[in-house]
């Protein structure tokens, strides 16, 4: 079982599948000319599937697929039919531009549930954060999903000044769409331009909300990145993640894979372990998971309460949100 050494379990794993991706979220993507990863250089259909075997057996019950954008991989049909012959739980984020071309797949990989991104639903202002004009495709293909009967949520940065305003639409949407719209602060990552004034905290999302509606926070798991609240009669739910306010490491239970077969235990941590070039070679993974986990600190989260008001982007030594995944 893979257990670090403050005593948290590691039962979730984030598998990267590339760092491509078809928008261009300037805070996630690096803004000079971005380079992604040659094919032969990522984790290939068979190699994943030892890997998540390997996850399994110590443990991993949950398997989230991540990107850049997941479903840009042309063969992630071969990879979901692999994965999900594999008793874990299966999950996804994606930013939701090609469901309505990969429904059938998406159906049969029998997803737990589907984390969609969508910071805006103004199309000029979607333009504005992805670069492309694919604002009308994510809203109906997020109907799509949910029409399918898919579980979803809809993960929301907010960055001040720039989508704080939409705060209270979002909540709207849960009035009549069942699925849990998810705030999320806006965190610093290499090369995407974060300032601590940018970041719209826990406590100033329930203040805006709450101008509005009554809402009441629900019990959640320690494990849990969201914290949850209801509003009496909405179908669906409200959630925020607090990465800097309020961080949530205490209960981490999260291990990370990159889309080249990095190993990082944090989503903020700079150590990486390389399986990826072990299974090649032939070598045993095992003892470089257990290594890699016996090292995770106990917080990385939570720079604004570290006062980290003087982050460089530019110098940090993270990777970029683009080849982590979330
Ligand atoms: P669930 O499994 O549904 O709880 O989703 P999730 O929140 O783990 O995953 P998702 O990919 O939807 O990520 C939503 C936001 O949470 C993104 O901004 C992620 O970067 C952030 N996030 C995910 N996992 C962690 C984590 O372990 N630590 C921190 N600090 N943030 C995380
Ligand atoms: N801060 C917070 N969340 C981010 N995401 C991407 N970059 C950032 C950032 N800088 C979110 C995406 C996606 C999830 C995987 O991470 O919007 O929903
Ligand atoms: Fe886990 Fe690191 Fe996220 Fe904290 S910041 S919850 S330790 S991945």
């Amino acid at each position: 079982m893979l257990f670090d050494k403050f005593g948290r379990q590691h039962t979730y794993l984030r598998i990267s599948l590339t760092d491509n991706c078809n928008l261009r979220c300037f805070y996630c993507m690096p803004e000079e000319e971005y380079a992604f990863a040659p094919h032969a250089k990522l984790m290939q259909p068979d190699e994943i599937l030892t890997i998540a075997h390997t996850f399994i057996a110590q443990g991993i019950t949950k398997i989230r697929l991540t990107g850049g954008e997941p479903f840009v991989r042309k063969d992630a049909d071969q990879i979901l039919a692999g994965l999900a012959t594999l008793p874990v739980e299966l999950t996804c984020t994606t930013n939701g531009v090609r469901v309505d071309t990969l429904l059938p797949m998406i159906k049969a990989a029998n997803f737990s549930s589907i984390n969609i991104s969508l910071d805006t639903l103004k199309p000029e202002k979607f333009h504005k954060i992805t670069g492309r004009n694919l604002f009308h495709q994510v809203r109906s293909n997020t109907d799509l999903l949910l029409k399918s009967g898919i579980t979803c949520k809809l993960n929301v940065v907010i960055m001040k000044g720039l989508n704080d305003d939409e705060i209270v639409d979002f909540v709207a949407l849960t009035e009549t769409m069942p699925l849990e719209v998810r705030f999320i602060e806006f965190m610093p990552f290499s090369g995407n331009k974060w300032t601590s004034n940018q970041v719209f905290t826990l406590q100033e999302i329930k203040t805006v909300i709450q101008s509005r509606y009554a809402m009441e926070e629900q019990e959640g798991s320690i494990h849990d990145t969201a914290k949850h609240f209801r509003i009496s009669g909405h179908r669906g739910s409200i959630a925020v993640i607090s990465t800097m306010s309020e961080p949530f490491c205490s209960g981490c239970n999260r291990i990370r894979l990159t889309a080249d077969g990095k190993l990082k235990n944090c989503l903020f941590s700079t150590a990486e372990t390389d399986l990826l070039t072990a299974l090649r070679l032939g070598k045993p993974i095992l003892p470089l998971i257990k290594a890699n986990i016996e090292a995770k600190a106990f917080a990385l989260g939570g720079q604004l309460k570290e006062d980290f008001t003087q982050i460089d982007t530019d110098q940090l030594e993270n990777r970029s949100m683009i080849t982590i995944g979330g």
